[in-house]
């Protein structure tokens, strides 16, 4: 009798748990099922995102740029990429509605393969030939950005014959921003999509790919074999990966994280020494300070050695010593965290001599600040020991919440001027004497003395300055004449009473004494939008007699070394014909600065970052 009642109690449970499990599955059946219009859509993106998007924060892509993205990848920058935090409180259905409201690409056209322009000789390991060489960011170790070997055919004489040749399209970009890199016959670059691309230098069809999980920002090094053929490329990616590829079998080899933190980045270009990979590492955190609830901030910058034969860390060095902790509340009454910040935005200098590294920081992101933010920094290239500190700016900090329109809650008292290096230093040596030239956003330029902790030797105030500079991306030089590129766009608190000084700057190396300067007059279209001027924020590129200057308005020009005047100018502001069949257009120039061997130009254009013209072109020209 007992178990029937049992039996007959186990059925009614059953029964409720199926009526539950129908009645459940009814409810969110149903919520998926439910149309969400476009106008809710817009709406909801006007709430939660046009915030920043419409123009609102600096940094932020605008619409038009968003809408040149597939849907997938709006869908991922918001569940696990940059927007994560932005779209937290997003139900699934609201963010696939918002992917696919704001994309207007052809999901078919979304494939990262290669369709057109593959070379008809297939994959030739051409890359093995020892010269031309562009190894990394700044054309050597010392990041001077000056080319001058026997190949190069360009001077300030033929340069005004240079030619649009060949363009090669990033599919779905609205930025192109990763330096080519030159191996014998191959190019190498890469895309937002993290695509890594051996283009062949003459005719620009593609011998190969190879795809990383997230954008490639900083340009490919190569490593080379004891005859001095190019045989590995690294590279880092968005979420703080770095990876080897065999360039015999482009087989990944290795591939670390580097860095635990979420918001964790590489923007600057790695440099190779010995049997080491040295990486610089950012983040992205002062973006998750524009949320109240975001204990702001926990991210501090560092320097990582790796062995670069298999990717075992060997050091890691912090440039903020202490770990966050509580450091008061907001006016949310959100926790603070400090101290943070200090990242590495920019390339990594080589100093073998003193077997020293060298690298500049950005900004502390929240109080209490630091004695190494806005500083240039000397590492041991053995132990990753600090050696010496110049710090150029003090009590700087800054983060996203001190440019959004809504909430500053996490925006620190006393905020700014948010003067980052975000160009690497330059090492070289003037008259028999070492010296380091740094470029900041601020518009300071500062000779230092390697061999007395950094000591200044002279300093300049180059313009004004501003949140992309003052110097932004990196001065050239050969050692007898600095040239400074300065950007000098939008609003900035700092040093008002300087005329703005958007364009090329030449300074006598040793002492620091000015030569000339060639400031351009503002040549975009009326009612643009902030992200136009016609300033240099991306970084410039020299070669004897001659000074390459990418702007921010689309124009590249080619300046003489002598006295600035104009040799040559650019615009990349229309559509290209690209082969490989993408649709191709260019915009800003920003980040990367051009490449020149032979009678060859390279350079990036697009730049959808900062409201700038988004563009997704890779442009080579040449001189018959
Ligand atoms: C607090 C300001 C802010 C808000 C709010 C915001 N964004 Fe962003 N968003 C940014 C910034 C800044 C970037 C550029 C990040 C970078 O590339 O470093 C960005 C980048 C993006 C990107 C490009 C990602 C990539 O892979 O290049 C997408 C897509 C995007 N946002 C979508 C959204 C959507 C959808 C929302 C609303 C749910 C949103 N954002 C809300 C500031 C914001």
């Amino acid at each position: 009798m007992k178990k029937k009642i049992l039996i007959t109690l186990a059925i009614f449970f059953a029964l409720m748990i199926a009526a539950f499990g129908w009645f459940y599955w009814q409810i969110t059946h149903q919520t998926s099922e439910t149309i969400i219009s476009d106008l809710d859509t817009k709406t909801l993106f006007d709430a939660r995102c046009g915030i920043c998007h419409n123009g609102g924060a600096t940094g932020a892509p605008l619409v038009s740029a968003l809408k040149l993205m597939p849907a997938d990848r709006i869908l991922t920058a918001m569940t696990t990429g940059v927007m994560r935090n932005q779209a937290m409180t997003l139900t699934d259905e609201q963010k696939q509605a918002l992917a696919t409201y704001l994309s207007d690409v052809d999901p078919s056209e979304s494939k990262n393969e290669v369709v057109k322009g593959l070379c008809a000789d297939g994959v030739t390991i051409e890359e093995t030939a020892t010269s031309p060489k562009i190894d990394g960011w700044g054309m050597g170790q010392r990041n001077q950005r000056y080319y001058n070997e026997p190949d190069l055919k360009i001077n300030a004489t033929n340069v005004g014959d240079l030619e649009l040749d060949w363009v090669f399209a990033f599919p779905t970009a609205s930025r192109a921003r990763v330096q080519p890199t030159i191996a014998g016959n191959t190019l190498f670059t890469a895309s937002q999509l993290g695509t890594i691309y051996a283009l062949d230098r003459q005719t620009g069809c593609t011998r190969w790919t190879f795809q990383a999980d997230a954008e490639v920002r900083s340009a490919l090094v190569i490593e080379r074999d004891s005859t001095n053929k190019a045989s590995r490329l690294y590279f880092s990616d968005f979420n703080a990966f770095v990876y080897a590829v065999d360039l015999k079998t482009q087989k990944l080899l290795w591939k670390v994280k580097i860095d635990d933190h979420p918001n964790a980045t590489i923007t600057g270009t790695l440099s190779i020494f010995e049997d080491r990979l040295f990486v610089p590492v950012s983040s992205t955190e002062v973006l998750e300070s524009a949320d109240e609830k975001y204990a702001c901030c926990t991210f501090r910058g560092s320097m990582v050695a790796l062995n670069k034969a298999d990717g075992a860390m060997v050091w890691k060095t912090y440039t903020i010593a202490d770990e966050p902790s509580p450091a008061g509340e907001n006016s949310e009454g959100t926790t603070i965290m400090g101290p943070s910040g200090a990242p590495i935005w920019t390339g990594v200098t080589i100093d073998t001599l003193r077997r020293t590294l060298y690298i500049g920081t950005g900004e502390n992101y929240t109080r209490p600040v630091t004695l190494t933010s806005d500083a240039i920094i000397a590492f041991s290239l053995d132990d990753g020991a600090i050696k010496w500190v110049q710090q150029t700016m003090s009590g700087d900090a800054w983060n996203g919440a001190c440019v959004t329109l809504f909430s500053r809650a996490n925006c620190p008292e006393n905020n700014g001027p948010d003067a980052d290096y975000g160009a690497p230093p330059i090492l070289v040596n003037s008259n028999g004497k070492d010296l380091i030239l740094a470029g900041q956003k601020s518009g300071k330029v500062t000779a230092m003395d390697p061999d007395n902790n950094g000591a200044i030797v002279w300093q300049r105030q180059v313009g004004r300055g501003g949140t992309m500079g003052g110097v932004h991306w990196g001065m050239a030089t050969d050692e007898k004449i600095l040239y400074v590129p300065i950007n000098d766009r939008g609003l900035y608190d700092l040093n008002p009473e300087i005329p703005k000084s958007p364009g090329m700057h030449a300074f006598n190396v040793a002492d620091g004494k000015p030569l000339w300067a060639t400031i351009e007059e503002d040549r975009c279209p009326a009612l643009t939008l902030r992200g136009c001027g016609p300033g240099i924020s991306a970084a410039i590129t020299l070669t004897p007699g001659v000074v390459y200057g990418p702007a921010l308005d689309g124009i590249m020009k080619a300046y003489a070394t002598d006295d600035g005047r104009e040799l040559w100018a650019f615009d990349a502001r229309r559509d290209f014909e690209a082969v490989n069949g993408v649709k191709a257009f260019g915009g800003a120039f920003d980040s990367d600065g051009p490449v020149v061997v032979g009678n060859q130009l390279f350079v990036t254009s697009g730049y959808a970052k900062y409201a700038a013209k988004e563009g997704n072109v890779l442009l080579a020209f040449k001189v018959k």
